[in-house]
């Protein structure tokens, strides 16, 4: 270890100013606080108001217009669409997006109607739409009376959560075919006026609506200028380009990859008022009367203006397994600090009179509900909402809450020194009862995490409480240790049926990521097995979660990503990354834009937890992992008390980037880290350099290295503080150093902008060949069976 006294270097992050004063939650800020040409990353449009579609995917039929481009000069030059009956059109945004539709209408005539179909996924784009509910493979269309001239849009409750595909049609027949259609757009609830938008007075005449309705055939026809979707997504947010953290590196896909995670956040957060998609589940409660295959989100899930749900299109609810991985995401991404409290609050509002905190938030927690992982995920969630917003008020208030719901799991630590899992609910995955690995890990966490939060309010429950959650955590570490396959080199499921020896022995991905994660292994060997071990078993896709068949998971790789970590394996989080979240931007049938809640072995975009694929969520907020894993993992930045008063950080380049840089920023200032490879001009040799920028007023400890040859601790003065060093990482490690703090092993402090570049010659390792995944097919009709698991609780009659 060495101390060393540091150079402070202004020239680093030159957008810094002295006094920034950090993000303040209750209103989060209308400009990106990290600007750079990273921003072209961001996938938030510039105006949510008013979201154009990019192109035309599909037209059929009785449609003219449509051979246009989408050009902003070329609508403003009178092309609009006209549709008759059998006319078809299948407009593509850019990204997924979720809102309500509008058109402005030049003309209509013998009262048409418009059928409206919306679908993520390229796959599902047509005449039916994908699916929020399960009883139907797909859900009904909209349909929507074109009544006048000017800006029509769709009724309140008709928002979209998200969807890349719009199909607006117009049926041959009065009377509906096939399915049906749903309700008229207009009416449940009532039909909005809304103001025409400023560039209505430009657009003009329209030639081809004008021309076109002159033909008095006695057939409805309708001619539209302009489609647009009126975002409601992230309501806290004026800007959803106002980022509060950022990603670049030399990776272009890494990139991608990282604001995808923080644009499917961003689609998952939403006005309270606007959720819940399960309306039959809803029918308990607010006996709505809506047909089969009918869609709507009007429930309200929780109280205050913004929360955090589990997806975009579905279910629109409070579900606090996703919180593990969505409330750091978006703590480095956009700060939406309010929608992870609102989400927190009805969760513990809702607590069970035996301190149990509900599977999830309304309308479910009414019947008991439960699920003893997604309990802890609720605790987990409660500390990061803690340690990135500093709130310590609010953790007053709901001490005594957490507290109780944390002796429900601890009491649940029986002889074999494990949780004993009482309820088979968790993410949809199988055989959640027993001894279970995965639940004991994450109260192993849990644990660690309780010790520090009760230290941050009450020093004295740290003597108190504090050692006997500690005695807990060695106990759980034994028994987990137990678990331990040596003849795998991996943790298997449980005590019982599933264990090392047992008949139906399941090595589980979420559970081995969590022994990881939590760093209960007992051992570095096991570690670096279970690391080494998962990485064996990924195919073509990414990473299968082998504890429920046939299925990819990105929330039980996302948790994968934290294991390898964990283990202290940086490359292989990376190249997993590059794999799957790369397979789920570009893979077929993706959005390329958010990432998906699950699927296929084969890589087909059906999640096996529910019958019809279209019913899959591409928005799914559990599946973000990368963005606050590249943040703690490669960068290194890891905030170890509330804001970042303290910090310690440690960057991992890994082998597959030659720079990484990025940052964010808490209410105490931005936290900001480049590494980056670099080569001498003078003598050709290659270095590593790290610049580290952080809060004035705050202290942390710097490792970096091998085997951490390098700790610095930096207490940083009023004027906070900018770091640069240097490290020798070709193969002649030499003895001899450079400039200023020469003393130490190959680390230097020292700006030497003249002699060294960046290394250009650096070249990526080449990624190994996988084969896809094989569909077993008749566990996988087994599983729509199961998958019922998931509902609790009186369903209404079909
Ligand atoms: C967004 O677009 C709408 C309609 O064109 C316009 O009224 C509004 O001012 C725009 N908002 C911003 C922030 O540019
Ligand atoms: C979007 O919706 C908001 C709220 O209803 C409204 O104020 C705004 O004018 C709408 N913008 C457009 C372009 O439709
Ligand atoms: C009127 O519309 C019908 C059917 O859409 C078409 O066959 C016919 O050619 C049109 N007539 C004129 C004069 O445009
Ligand atoms: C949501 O809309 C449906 C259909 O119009 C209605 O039955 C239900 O009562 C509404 N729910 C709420 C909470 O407004
Ligand atoms: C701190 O803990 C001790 C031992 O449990 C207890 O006697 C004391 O009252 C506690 N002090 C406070 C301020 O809560
Ligand atoms: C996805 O979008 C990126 C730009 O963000 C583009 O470069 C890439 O080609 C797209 N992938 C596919 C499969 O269209
Ligand atoms: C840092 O701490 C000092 C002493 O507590 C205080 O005077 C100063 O205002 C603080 N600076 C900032 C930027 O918070």
């Amino acid at each position: 270890m060495y101390f060393i006294r540091l150079a402070c270097l202004g020239i680093l992050f030159t957008h810094s100013k002295a006094s920034y004063p950090g993000p303040d939650y209750e209103k989060l800020p209308f400009n990106t606080i990290f600007p750079g040409p990273w921003d072209s990353n961001i996938r938030a449009p510039s105006n949510k108001s008013q979201i154009l579609p990019v192109k035309i995917f599909n037209f059929e039929g009785a449609v003219s217009g449509a051979e246009a481009v989408l050009q902003d000069a070329e609508r403003a030059s009178g092309v609009s669409w006209l549709i008759s009956p059998g006319g078809l059109i299948t407009f593509e945004f850019a990204e997924n997006i979720g809102g309500r539709v509008c058109f402005e209408v030049d003309d209509l005539k013998n009262d048409p109607f418009l059928i409206l179909s919306y679908s993520e996924s390229p796959f599902f784009a047509g005449r039916e739409c994908d699916a929020t509910g399960d009883r139907q493979a797909r859900d009904l269309p909209l349909s929507f009376s074109i009544k006048r001239t000017g800006v029509n849009c769709v009724a309140p409750g008709y928002i979209r959560g998200a969807f890349k595909y719009l199909t607006v049609y117009m049926s041959t027949d009065d009377t509906p075919t096939e399915g049906g259609y749903w309700h008229d757009g207009h009416s449940a609830p009532q039909i909005q006026v809304v103001k025409s938008p400023p560039w209505y007075s430009r657009i003009g005449q329209k030639f081809l609506g004008s021309k076109s309705l002159k033909n008095e055939t006695g057939e409805p026809a309708v001619s539209i200028s302009a489609v647009w979707v009126n975002c409601t997504a992230f309501p806290s947010q004026p800007n959803g380009r106002a980022y509060t953290g950022y990603f670049d590196s030399s990776s272009s896909l890494l990139n991608r990859i990282w604001y995808s995670g923080a644009w499917t956040l961003q689609l998952s957060t939403l006005n309270p008022n606007e959720g819940g998609s399960l309306i039959d589940f809803n029918r308990n409660f607010d006996h709505n009367n809506a047909p089969q295959g009918a869609w709507y989100s009007n429930y309200t899930v929780a109280s205050g203006t913004a929360v955090t749900t589990d997806g975009a299109k579905r279910d629109r609810m409070v579900w606090p397994g996703d919180m593990t991985i969505a409330v750091p995401g978006i703590a480095v991404s956009t700060y939406d600090m309010l929608a992870i409290r609102n989400a927190l609050d009805v969760i513990y509002n809702n607590q069970y009179g035996d301190g149990s905190m509900p599977y999830a938030g309304p309308p479910m927690g009414a019947f008991g509900e439960f699920s003893d992982t997604y309990h802890l995920h609720t605790l987990i969630g409660t500390y990061y909402y803690v340690l990135y917003s500093g709130d310590l008020d609010w953790l007053i208030g709901r001490w005594a809450a957490y507290t109780r719901a944390l002796g429900v799991s601890i009491g649940k630590v029986d002889e074999f020194n494990l949780l004993h899992v009482s309820s088979g609910s968790d993410w949809n995955r199988w055989g959640m009862t027993g001894h279970n690995v995965e639940a004991s890990a994450i109260l192993y966490e849990v644990l660690k995490n309780s010790i520090q939060l009760a230290l941050w309010i009450d020093k004295n429950e740290t003597s108190t409480r504090g050692e006997a959650w500690s005695a807990t955590r060695e106990r759980l570490q034994n028994g987990i240790s137990t678990l331990y396959c040596p003849a795998n080199g991996m943790y298997s499921d449980n005590k019982g049926r599933r264990s090392c020896t047992g008949p139906e022995k399941v090595l589980p991905q979420d559970g081995n990521s969590w022994v990881l994660m939590s760093r209960a292994f007992t051992s570095q060997d096991h570690a670096n097995h279970v690391s080494s071990n998962l990485r064996q078993r990924w195919n073509k896709f990414g990473a299968p979660a082998v504890e429920f068949p046939n299925v990819m998971s990105p929330f039980a790789s996302s948790f994968e990503l934290l294991g390898h970590l964990g283990a202290g394996n940086p490359d292989a989080a990376v190249e997993l990354m590059e794999l799957m979240w790369g397979y789920m931007l570009d893979g077929p049938g993706m959005t390329n834009s958010t990432t998906i809640e699950g699927y296929r072995v084969d890589g087909y975009v059906h999640y096996p937890a529910y019958w019809a694929a279209a019913r899959n969520s591409h928005a799914h907020g559990w599946s973000s992992g990368p963005t606050a894993a590249l943040m703690q993992g490669v960068l290194g930045i890891e905030l170890t008390s509330p804001l970042g008063a303290t910090w310690k950080i440690e960057p991992k380049l890994t082998k597959w980037l030659s720079y990484a840089k990025g940052g964010f920023a808490t209410r105490l200032g931005k936290f900001e880290v480049a590494v980056e490879l670099m080569k001498s001009l003078r003598t050709g040799r290659r270095a590593e350099m790290i610049n580290v920028a952080v809060p004035s007023n705050t202290s942390g400890t710097i490792l970096w290295g091998e085997e951490a040859v390098f700790v610095t601790k930096v207490h940083t003065s009023t004027i906070g503080a900018r770091h640069r060093f240097w490290r020798f990482v070709d193969s002649e490690t030499a003895t001899e150093t450079e400039g200023e703090g020469s003393d130490q092993v190959n680390i230097w402090t020292s700006d030497m902008e003249g002699e060294w570049i960046r290394d250009e010659e650096w070249v990526k390792p080449r990624v190994e060949e996988r084969l896809a995944g094989v569909v077993d097919w008749d566990l996988l009709e087994e599983g729509y069976l199961l998958a019922g698991q998931k509902f609790i609780g009186p369903l209404p009659p079909p």
